[in-house]
This record gives C-alpha cells, sequence and structure tokens, in this order.
C-alpha cells in the first residue's frame, strides 16, 4: 500500500487571527481539489478555531503546534489535549524550538504523545540532531533516543506520524541533503520495524522538514522513505505552500 504524502505547514509564532483567516482563503480553492495528499495547517493557537469554522467541511486539516500532558488544572499557559480534541487533527509534538528554546525533555515529549493520542489526536512526534551532533557522527544515537522516548508506552503507531528535522537545516537555508535525509528516515523506519514489525513500519509516514521551498522539494520527494514535508517559512505564502503540495500530488 503506498503511503499517502501529508504537507503539513508550520505557521510558528506568525499571523495574527486576520492574517491567518486570510491566508487560508486564498490557498483554500487551490488545496481543496488534491487529495491525493494530506494538506495540514499549523496556525497559532488563537487562530485554530476560527480556521476550524471556516475550514469546516473542507478536506483541508488542522494542526496544533504544541500540547500538554494534562487534562486540565493548575498549569497557566498551557493549552490540553482535551481542549484541541475535535478542533484539530493533527498536533506537532517535540519541534525543535520547543525541545531547544524551552527546554522540553525527551521524557515531557513521550508524555506529550500518549495524552495526544488518548485524545484522537494525531502527533507529528519531530525528531533531529543539532549540527554538533551531526558532526560528532551522534545523529542515529540522538534520533533513536528521541524516538524511544516519545514512543515510549506507545502500542500502536497507526495513528503517529515522524517527522526528520535536522536543527541545522530548520530556517537555516540550509536543508540537508535528500540522501541524508533518507538514510536517518530509513533507519527510523528500521528502528520501528524491530518493535512494531515490518507493517507498522512500512505503512508510517515520515516527513522530511528543514528549509524545505518549492525548489528543493521534488528532489525530497523522490526519495523513497520520505512522505511528506513539515514546511515552516515556505508554508508562509500561498503560492509556495500550494507549488508543495502540488509537487507531493505528482509523486502519488
Ligand atoms: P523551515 O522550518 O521550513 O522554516 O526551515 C521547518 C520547521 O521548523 O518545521
Amino acid at each position: 500500500m503506498p503511503r499517502t504524502p501529508i504537507v503539513a505547514g508550520n505557521w510558528k509564532m506568525h499571523t495574527t487571527v486576520p492574517e491567518a483567516l486570510a491566508l487560508v482563503e486564498v490557498m483554500r480553492s487551490a488545496l481543496e481539489p488534491i487529495t491525493t495528499v494530506e494538506r495540514v495547517v499549523c496556525p497559532p493557537f488563537v487562530a485554530l478555531w476560527p480556521l476550524h469554522e471556516r475550514l469546516r467541511g473542507t478536506s483541508i486539516r488542522l494542526g496544533a503546534q504544541n500540547v500538554y500532558s494534562e487534562e486540565k488544572g493548575a498549569y497557566t499557559g498551557e493549552i490540553s489535549p482535551l481542549m484541541l480534541a475535535g478542533v484539530v487533527d493533527y498536533v506537532i509534538i517535540g519541534h525543535s524550538e520547543r525541545r531547544h528554546l524551552f527546554g522540553e525533555s525527551d521524557e515531557l515529549i513521550g508524555r506529550k504523545v500518549r495524552a495526544a493520542l488518548a485524545h484522537g489526536l494525531q502527533p507529528i512526534l519531530c525528531v533531529g540532531e543539532t549540527l554538533a551532533e551531526n558532526e560528532a557522527g551522534a545523529t542515529e544515537a540522538v534520533v533513536r533516543r528521541q524516538l524511544e522516548s516519545g514512543l515510549a508506552e506507545v502500542e500502536s503507531l497507526e495513528h503517529v506520524v515522524l517527522a526528520y528535522e535536522p536543527v541545522w537545516a530548520i530556517g537555516t537555508g540550509r536543508p540537508a541533503t535528500p540522501e541524508g535525509a533518507n538514510a536517518v528516515m530509513g533507519r527510523l523506519r528500521e528502528l520501528i520495524a524491530v518493535r512494531y514489525g515490518a507493517a507498522a513500519a512500512e505503512a508510517m509516514r515520515i516527513l522530511y522538514g528543514g528549509s524545505v521551498t518549492p525548489e528543493n522539494f521534488p528532489s525530497f520527494m523522490a526519495m523513497p522513505e520520505i512522505d511528506g514535508g513539515l514546511v515552516g517559512g515556505a508554508s508562509l505564502k500561498a503560492d509556495s505552500f500550494v507549488a508543495l503540495v502540488r509537487q507531493a500530488a505528482a509523486t502519488t
């Protein structure tokens, strides 16, 4: 069974609510018919509900950029999976900016993944090494540790998506090579096969992220292990996001 590609736009801390609504309005009619690709937009939290309303009845999916691991309680400033359930389909967990700027641990990320799944949300679990780790030859050890702790106590991968995002490639204009990313993602798939079996590994969608643009994306999508993109900067412009979705659709 071929895997359905996913192109997910991580808008990060960009767009006011009116800007988010305007961006989705411009992209909507171009994205709607491309049903061979899952198209996901991940705006800031305050835009989720208005976009949910605006995208109701369309095939464009919404994702959150983060979630907390508890359902409710005295956690000032946090958003729970219970609050996101029914509003979004996906949630990005363990993005390198959460890990490195906000000090999220492997263990917390694992709890967030379990909490998301328990509430019917599909985690996009991000893994990736820093430049220093890459230069020290530690890439495999790092992504393996992040994978194992991110999926600790997770029994089924049916609703999980992985993203390999080398930290040094994010927002730098310096993407990984398609071959290099493909090799790491192939290794991730092998690790999944060992723990969850060949069928689960074969079905798992693994996205590449890090300075994806319409110029470089086709060569990533040509790689056998790469099932789509988690896109930052290029997802904030309607033209480039639509171009990326079309490029993914051309591989199906
Ligand atoms: P970028 O970000 O495409 O701007 O490099 C990717 C990401 O952080 O998911």
